[in-house]
């Protein structure tokens, strides 16, 4: 079998030598891909947005199953284009992708589901939105660009002032271009966050060993909000009860609630969490793999990936066994370039690949990484993944920054503290 994965980031590098690792699958090729899968399987020089091309690269190579990775081909309509092709594809329709690609979207999903979120009203001029703040009694409030962002379009504003300046930046000086033409106020919620990730076919819906991401820049949950810097896996605060509570109240009456909208799931539902004092509540619902999550995740997934997704992508998950997991904790640490998440400085060699890659239990999966002139340079804010499994928490994070401590490039940096959120359970 051949399998296309779709994107360039640290999650298609996991899925990518995922996928390679199945008896059934000869070729796995990665649009456009890195310098790390390029090392592990077989680049193509396609843009994970041009729908069209990949999928006639899909149909001149005979690509059994294209798996999409990002956000923005998937609110796109990439599944649109590939199934009208009658090509196999894991990932939700442009439908039903909208639950990421609009916040104001998905609260109203929300809504309609009677699924905890945070309360909320959506705005399409900067003037209702002032008036709002101005006139609401409690902050603190949180501002959200209404589309795609890179997962920084979202200000926590401790203050009226704060809250105001993030509408005009989204929506006077078109921060994140049209993103921003509507903007979602809500309550800020308090607790620990935890990301459940779930195969879903339309109508089984299957979890995912949980995992706890951490978005804040710096130690100690500090500095502005970035894509992530780092996850593990599994995440002590996803217990039993948690995750019967997260089916039954929010994975279950959000996929129906899909249906009725003419907007059936395949794909990865995924529901970012916060841990209220009142129980969970959804702060985002994603339509991919979350990016580190996947790479903790998918390092522990003992199952071989290709029938699992291909089951999904053809509406039989119910038909398969239970996944299995390796018991161990996988820590993923992300390395940044110097600057993330703003202006970044790149194009420098990346040393020390070789070391890290000889030590035990480690993985290290590139997001911004190329190759250039036979080295492998940084190319983007989120540049590696360092991904280790050990006995315990402990364990593995101390082999995660181990094979950290290996790899160097000028203005490399990380957080220290990834997994520390475990101690607090
Ligand atoms: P989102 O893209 O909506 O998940 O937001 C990104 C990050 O912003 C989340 O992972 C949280 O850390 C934070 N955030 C979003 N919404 C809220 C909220 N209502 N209260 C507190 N923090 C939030
Ligand atoms: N790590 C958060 C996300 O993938 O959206």
């Amino acid at each position: 079998m051949k399998v296309l994965v779709i994107g360039s980031g640290g999650r298609e590098h996991v899925l990518a030598w995922k996928l390679k690792q199945s008896p059934q699958v000869t070729q796995v090729f990665c649009a456009p891909g890195n310098a790390g899968t390029h090392e592990d399987v077989t680049n193509v020089d396609i843009p994970a947005t041009d729908s069209e091309r990949l999928a006639q690269f899909a149909r001149a190579e005979g690509v059994d199953l294209t798996v999409v990775g990002p956000e923005a081909p998937l609110v796109a309509g990439v599944v649109d284009v590939f199934k009208a092709q009658g090509l196999k594809v894991f990932g939700p329709s442009k439908a039903a992708a909208q639950l990421e690609g609009s916040k104001a979207f998905a609260k109203d999903i929300m809504r309609q589901a009677n699924v905890p979120t945070a309360e909320y009203r959506a705005f399409r001029t900067m003037e209702d939105a002032i008036q709002f703040i101005n006139e609401r009694e409690e902050v603190p409030l949180v501002v959200k660009a209404d589309g795609l962002a890179a997962g920084k379009g979202v200000s926590v504003c401790e203050t009226r002032a704060e809250a105001i300046a993030a509408v005009k930046s989204m929506m006077q000086d078109r921060a994140f271009g049209t993103a921003g033409d509507r903007i979602v106020i809500e309550e800020k919620l308090v607790g620990q966050e935890v990301s459940i990730l779930a195969l879903v076919d339309g109508r089984t819906i299957i979890t995912l060993e949980a995992a706890q991401d951490h978005k804040a820049a710096y130690d100690g949950d500090t500095g502005p909000n970035t894509g992530g810097m780092g996850a593990y896996s599994p995440a002590p605060f996803a217990t039993p009860e948690l995750m019967d509570t997260v089916i039954t109240q929010i994975l279950i009456p959000t996929v129906h609630t899909l249906k009725r909208n003419n907007a059936e799931f395949r794909g990865v539902l995924y529901a970012g969490l916060m841990l209220t004092s009142q129980g969970p509540k959804v702060l985002e619902f994603n339509v991919r793999l979350g990016d580190p999550e996947a790479q903790p995740i998918l390092m522990r997934l003992k199952t071989d990936l290709f029938p699992v997704l291909s089951a999904a992508a053809e509406g039989k998950l119910k038909e398969l066994p239970d996944l299995e997991w390796d018991e161990r904790t996988a820590v993923c640490v992300v390395m940044a370039s110097e600057g993330y998440p703003g202006p970044l400085s790149t194009g420098h060699p990346i040393r020390g690949l070789a070391d890290a890659a000889e030590l035990p239990d480690t993985k290290v999966f590139h997001a911004g990484t190329a190759l250039q002139g036979g080295a492998v340079v940084n190319t983007g804010g989120r540049v590696l993944g360092v991904t280790a499994l050990g006995d315990d928490v402990s364990d593995a994070k101390r082999k995660a920054y181990e094979a950290v401590k290996c790899i160097r490039w000028q203005g490399a940096w990380c957080r220290k503290d990834i997994s520390d959120k475990a101690r607090q359970s």
